[in-house]
């Protein structure tokens, strides 16, 4: 699959060099190789449809043609593989906030109340609305000559969709679903990649997440509230307390201490109607 335009975004201080696709398999994917072909930082990837999107944890990500957001982009931060995590979680207060400035600027009829309120972050990195996912990130390491030499953070956003498959129909919405209204695919996309670049560079002058526990914590779905942590094989019960620095979230348990959990789900389900 061959892109049909290459064109260059200047996205605050980043100068992105954005391949356009119509169909492809995975802009990850496609993103992965053009970074072990030598591509710079701030390359972006953007399809309007994906033929085998790719979700966290094995899974596919819904990518019908025409009304979503399929981007990734590469960045080569100079920091240790392990560090890298952390930029899906900047990521992911960059993602809420071009939704909802859109939604603010684009004035949705359902508009009741502000969409801040309704748009939340559900550590690490679902932006979900009305319990429901509105937006994933996955992001994946660049291994180049056996060394790792950056990331590729791939971001789906559900904007203009209609109607999903019948498996994820009671977990999955979108802007429009939410709104009653459709959205500017294309202006989303571009406020998208200057957040990024600006939570990048945020991110990059500390290293770690010091400048975004507040924002985040702020934002995050079930803050506060008893939530269900579960990854193979383990499953924890607890109070939600927000992040640390190095992105792990802080469960308070009931015998009141605080565990730092690194990787993992959080249903809210079993205590809200959350997903
Ligand atoms: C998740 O499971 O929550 C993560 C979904 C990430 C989907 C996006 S769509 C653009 C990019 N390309 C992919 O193949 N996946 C990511």
């Amino acid at each position: 699959m061959e892109p049909y335009k290459r064109e260059q975004w200047q996205a605050g201080s980043m100068l992105c060099r954005v391949v356009r696709f119509g169909e492809i398999e995975s802009t990850n994917a496609a993103a992965l190789s053009m970074a072990r072909e030598g591509a710079p930082e701030g390359t972006v990837v953007l399809a309007d449809m994906q033929t085998a999107g790719r979700g966290r944890r094995g899974r596919s990500w819904f990518s019908p043609p025409g009304c979503g957001i399929f981007l990734s982009i590469l960045l080569r931060p100079p920091l240790p593989a392990e560090r890298l995590s952390q930029l899906t979680l900047a990521a992911a207060v960059a993602v809420r906030e071009a939704i909802i400035e859109t939604i603010k600027r684009t004035g949705g009829s359902e508009q009741i109340e502000d969409p801040a309120q309704r748009y939340k972050i559900k550590w690490p990195n679902d932006i979900v609305a009305g319990g429901r996912k509105i937006c994933g990130i996955l992001t994946e390491t660049v291994i180049e000559d056996m060394q790792v030499s950056g990331a590729v953070i791939g971001i789906g956003i559900n904007v203009n969709t209609d109607s999903f498959p019948e498996d994820i129909r009671m977990l999955a919405s979108s802007m429009r679903r939410e709104e009653g209204c459709l959205f500017d695919r294309e202006a989303l996309a571009r406020l998208l990649a200057c957040k990024l670049a600006e939570k990048y560079a945020l991110f990059l002058e500390t290293g770690d997440l010091s400048a975004f526990t507040q924002t985040y914590d702020a934002s995050m779905a079930g803050r506060g509230k008893e939530v269900r942590v579960s990854g193979p094989g383990w499953e924890r019960e607890g109070t939600a307390e927000g992040i640390s620095v190095d992105g792990s979230l802080l469960l308070r348990t009931r015998d009141g201490k605080i565990e730092h959990i690194i990787s993992g789900e959080v249903s809210l389900r079993a205590i809200e109607d959350y997903i």
